[in-house]
């Protein structure tokens, strides 16, 4: 008969990351009437914590730590200066979307990975408002609850649904950003920016976007969303095109197709590429 000990590693730290998720979901649905009187401090210019991604992030410590009591946390709240060993570390965003929760605006998530030393091995990402749950396990695949998700196959960008994340923290990522914007949205169908990183890769594991990039992101907003994207059939690199962990930095996602084409998109300007690819004629 077989039981939890028999079952592979990757397995098992997958559900505790969705014990724990849930755990977390639970705490941030429990107080989203709240919103009046909550307290928000500032980290730094436009980034906030209030006791609830505080208390969501002590909640899922506690059960990662009771179903493996020997991994480590990095928790972008508590611990988030701590250093991966070589035993499982979990990467944990307790709330992806703090400010779009604490103006009551309904997308956010919890997301938790876990590493198997320097290899990440499962990531879920729990959508609050929806309970939607998108995971992953190291060479399992990806799903949405219990249905299997693929990245898209749409190759041309005429037709893409690009995601993005503005450099609103440090304003002096703005002036580089504009060009990469106006480059990337006369080219698509459209851009979104919808205030979680976390829920910007599953769209692209989900195959909702067709791709993603924004200049800095967190280990904590980026480890199960990547994992997602691989087994997803997608690729997740810098802007360099080279293939990430977990880090702060940037990140570019996509279905793979149009992952060279978004890489050009994002280097030095030029004046030819703010021609749409496929021109179309518009009647006013
Ligand atoms: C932020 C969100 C946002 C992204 C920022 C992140 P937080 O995470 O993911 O979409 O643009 O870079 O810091 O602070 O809400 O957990
Ligand atoms: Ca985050
Ligand atoms: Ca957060």
């Amino acid at each position: 008969m077989s039981s939890q000990r028999d079952r592979p590693l990757n397995e098992l730290l997958l559900d505790a990351c969705l014990a724990a998720a849930r755990v977390g979901a639970a705490y941030i649905r429990s107080r989203a009437g709240d919103l009046a009187t909550l307290d928000w401090q500032h980290k730094s210019r436009a980034d906030f914590v209030s006791e609830v991604d505080l208390g969501a992030e002590g909640r899922i410590t506690d059960v990662l730590l009771d179903m493996v009591p020997d991994a480590a946390v990095l928790g972008e709240e508590l611990t988030p200066a701590l250093s991966p060993g070589d035993g499982v570390t979990f990467i944990v965003d307790p709330l992806d979307g703090t400010t779009n929760f604490l103006h009551g605006y309904p997308h956010y998530a919890v997301s938790i990975a876990a590493m198997d030393g320097t290899t990440l091995v499962a990531g879920v990402v729990l959508d609050v408002p929806r309970d939607v749950a998108w995971s992953a396990c190291r060479g399992g695949g990806a799903r949405r609850d219990d249905t299997p998700i693929r990245v898209s196959d749409i190759a041309e960008p005429v037709r893409a649904l690009i995601g993005t994340g503005f450099p609103f923290k440090d304003l002096g990522g703005v002036e580089p950003y504009l060009p990469q914007f106006a480059r990337v949205v006369s080219q698509v169908a459209g851009v979104r920016r919808a205030g979680s990183a976390a829920l910007d890769l599953v769209d692209v594991a989900a195959g909702r976007f067709d791709g993603f990039w924004e200049a800095r992101l967190a280990p904590w907003d980026m480890a199960a969303g990547t994992l997602l994207i691989r087994e997803a059939g997608g690729r997740v690199t810098d802007f360099e095109g080279r293939d990430i962990a977990p880090g702060h930095g940037p990140v570019i996602a996509s279905n793979g197709v149009l992952h060279d084409w978004l890489l050009a998109q994002l280097h030095s300007p030029r004046a030819e590429s703010l021609q749409p690819s496929h021109p179309l004629t518009v009647t006013p």
